[in-house]
């Protein structure tokens, strides 16, 4: 049986009708570039998020960007973030003009690590941003009781995280801002590029919405240099028709990932995710830890099984930051993950069939012996 990384298409093929009938209202409106469709998500996503305001934008990378900005985040600035995470986090810090500073993950939920944290602080750091990897919450308390005894805004990077709870609270809704991607492939996904940030702050959410549009909340009339990074209207009607859908396709995650635990685990060859006690963790990445990943890979593919690696290498190692001066070594968990990791297929149709196959097959190419713990 071949088993896709994701399938977009069961996912669509269902909602057809709706997306159709959705788009054909935009065009029948001409209302492409921001416009009512846009303010209509807004309005229904920043109620989901349990937030005040939600402004649609471009994609994730311009909500990461366009917060920071907003903020007032600028040259000779730092912003702290972890480096197990796509490479838009550290972009959107880099775009600002300021230094993206890393701290390592924890060694079980491999978000941001609490307690390394103060120790990257300097009079220099101007915010922090959590990352809620692969669906589940950074330990967010921690870190909001830090950045508040230092003064500094918490911009979470809530784009793999649509509907994920921490103590009970929304994804995006804990920190000043939080960032979405509904890039296709994620739990809330467009068809095509989106994304959004919520917030609480109606001081933010205006500057943000300025800045998306050159700069500019009366026509013609700049105010500020900004960009263009404004949502377009068939993408946010999609989108309104599948947030209706999110909990439900969040629920079927969540039971492909109990049934993976349950089949995969507890071994001593493969290392299955942590969900912490007070999150609800949405599954948008089921990444296990095993040894010789990448030959692992190969042959799970040879059998028709479509796996991922998120990410092969971790920020602070990429080329495009060598100028940062961080080498092997410096963050060890990360490190060790990013050898590590492999993602199963993961999606909300997937079956159980699919998902029995993918763990006996797995089982039966992954090599004997026991992990090491990440700690170093
Ligand atoms: C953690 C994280 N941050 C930021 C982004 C950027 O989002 P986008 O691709 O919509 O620009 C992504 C998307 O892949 C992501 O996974």
């Amino acid at each position: 049986m071949n088993v896709p990384f994701l399938d977009l298409k069961a996912h669509h093929d269902p909602i057809r009708k709706e997306l159709n009938q959705a788009i054909a209202e935009v065009i029948d409106a001409g209302a492409f570039a921001g416009g009512p469709f846009v303010a209509a998500f807004e309005r229904d996503f920043a109620a989901y998020c349990d937030t005040r305001f939600a402004a649609g934008l471009g994609n994730g990378t311009d909500a990461l960007w366009l917060s920071l900005l907003a903020l007032g985040v600028g040259p000779g600035d730092e912003v702290i973030t972890v480096p197990s995470t796509f490479m838009a986090t550290a972009e959107a810090i880099s775009f600002c003009g300021a230094r993206p500073v890393f701290v390592d993950v924890d060694d079980r939920t491999y978000t941001m690590d609490p307690a390394l944290l103060e120790s990257a602080i300097t009079s220099r750091t101007r915010a922090i941003i959590p990352v809620h990897l692969f669906g589940q919450m950074a330990d967010m308390d921690p870190i909001l009781e830090l950045a508040r005894r230092h003064g500094l805004p918490v911009v979470e990077d809530a784009c793999q995280a649509h509907g994920a709870l921490y103590k009970g609270r929304k994804a995006g809704s804990l920190g000043v801002a939080g960032c979405f991607s509904f890039y296709p492939g994620k739990n809330l996904g467009a068809l095509g590029e989106a994304g959004a940030v919520v917030t609480n702050d109606p001081e933010l959410e205006a500057r943000i919405k300025v800045l998306r549009d050159h700069g500019q909340a009366r026509k013609y009339f700049h105010s500020r240099i900004g960009w263009n990074a404004r949502m377009d209207g068939i993408q946010a009607a999609a989108l309104r028709v599948k947030l209706k859908r999110l909990e439900a396709a969040n629920s079927r995650r969540r039971a492909n990932a109990g049934l993976y635990d349950e089949l995969l685990g507890p071994s001593d060859e493969v290392v299955t995710p942590y969900a912490a006690p007070d999150n609800r963790h949405v599954y948008h990445v089921y990444a296990v830890r095993v040894r010789a990943r990448d030959r692992l890979l190969e042959s799970l593919a040879g059998k028709g099984i479509s796996c991922a690696i998120h990410y092969p290498v971790p920020l602070h190692l990429q080329e495009a930051y060598r100028s940062l001066g961080y080498t092997g070594g410096s963050f060890p968990v990360a490190e060790r993950c990013a050898a590590e990791f492999l993602s199963l297929p993961m999606f909300p149709e997937l079956s159980r069939e699919q998902v029995q196959t993918v763990a006996t097959e797995l089982m039966a190419c992954v090599s004997p012996g026991k992990l090491q713990q990440c700690t170093v």
